[in-house]
């Protein structure tokens, strides 16, 4: 079968601006890959060129094995895309606006019908599917917007940060959508600025700076890579921290970070596990008289990766430009 998404040497400038610079993306049939990336980064972008929205300006790409400037009524055939921007009638009931939907794509009243309420269920919105959709939360519009984009179960589905905004379950829900859309055999690209979204549901990860690929793999491979593993220490005596993180700083990988924790501080010293890194550490530590209230060696997370590839703070980009 034909690779779900594959992007080769993508480029698109507005004006001089270049706004992304050679981009290679590959997301094979099945899989789920979340495209990543601070602000500006070029991810709608990428989404519009992919979705048919915009033409490229350099490069190939093709989405379900189709040439999206060669044939793009095509491609929107195999393609649904959830954008930042809602698409549903605020004078309808959530169950209307999908009935409405699944006839205008030609479902037929009575599968229309079963299809709204499929949605309704899986996206948490079947308590209510009665009410008119302008008495809605902003996170109960973004549910629905999800299942209007659901309505087809495309053959690709695009998704531009699909959970900004949303409470916690109301992201559980749409993560669920998602993934259950995923087991009928939907392939996926979502564009998130959250790490955690990227951990539960990518398969695969691609981290966009400055409109070039700085870095992909699987989410762990990422972690794993960039950081190796991070070795966090308790100092109960704050006055003794910056001495503890030079001292910790001599094992390191990295630059060490500090943080306060209760009276104390905590460091956290990216290191590569090798044997003995811990205890050495710990000795040179109680040598120098430095109390030591905790110590813990655990993976890097996807979120310090994150910010060691791209040196962006994330609540930086978290500010809509
Ligand atoms: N229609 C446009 N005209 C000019 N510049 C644009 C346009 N759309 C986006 N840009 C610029 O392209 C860059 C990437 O934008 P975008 O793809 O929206 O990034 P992201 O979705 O990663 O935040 C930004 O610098 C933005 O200002
Ligand atoms: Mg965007």
């Amino acid at each position: 079968m034909a690779d779900a998404i594959s992007v080769t040497g993508l480029v698109k400038r507005y004006g001089e601006k270049v706004v992304l610079d050679g981009v290679d993306l590959r997301v094979a049939s099945g899989r789920v890959c979340a495209l990543l990336g601070p602000n500006g980064a070029g991810k709608t972008t990428a989404v519009r060129v992919l979705t048919t929205l915009i033409r490229p300006d350099g490069g190939r790409v093709e989405v379900a094995g189709v040439d999206v400037v060669r044939r793009p009524r095509e491609v929107r055939r195999r393609i649904g895309l959830i954008g930042q921007q809602p698409a549903v009638d605020d004078v309808l009931s959530a169950r209307e606006n999908l009935v409405l939907f699944g006839r205008l794509h030609h479902l037929g009243g009575p599968g229309a019908r079963r299809r709204a309420e499929e949605l309704l269920e899986q996206v948490g919105l079947a308590g209510t599917g009665a009410q008119p959709v302008r008495q809605f939360s902003g996170g109960m519009r973004r549910r629905l917007d999800i299942a209007a984009g659901l309505v087809l179960a495309p053959q690709v589905l695009f998704l531009d940060e699909p959970t900004t905004g949303l409470d916690p379950a109301g992201r559980r829900d749409v993560w669920d959508a998602v993934r259950d859309l995923v087991a009928r055999g939907t392939s996926v690209l979502l564009t998130t600025q959250y790490l955690e979204e990227a951990e539960q549901l990518a398969d695969d990860v691609c981290v966009l700076d400055g409109g070039r690929v700085v870095a992909s793999g699987s989410p762990r491979e990422l972690a794993a890579a960039i950081g190796g593993d991070r070795l966090e220490l308790v100092v109960g005596d704050p006055l003794r921290a910056a001495e503890a993180a030079a001292i910790a700083g001599r094992a390191a990988a990295g630059p060490p970070a500090r943080e306060p924790d209760g009276g104390g501080e905590r460091v956290v010293v990216p290191v590569q596990r090798r044997p003995g890194v811990v205890g050495a550490v710990v000795r040179a530590l109680d040598e120098a008289g430095i109390a030591v209230d905790d110590v813990v060696l655990r993976p890097t997370t996807l979120d310090e990766a994150y910010l060691w590839i791209t040196g962006h703070d994330r609540t930086a980009a978290e500010v809509p430009a």
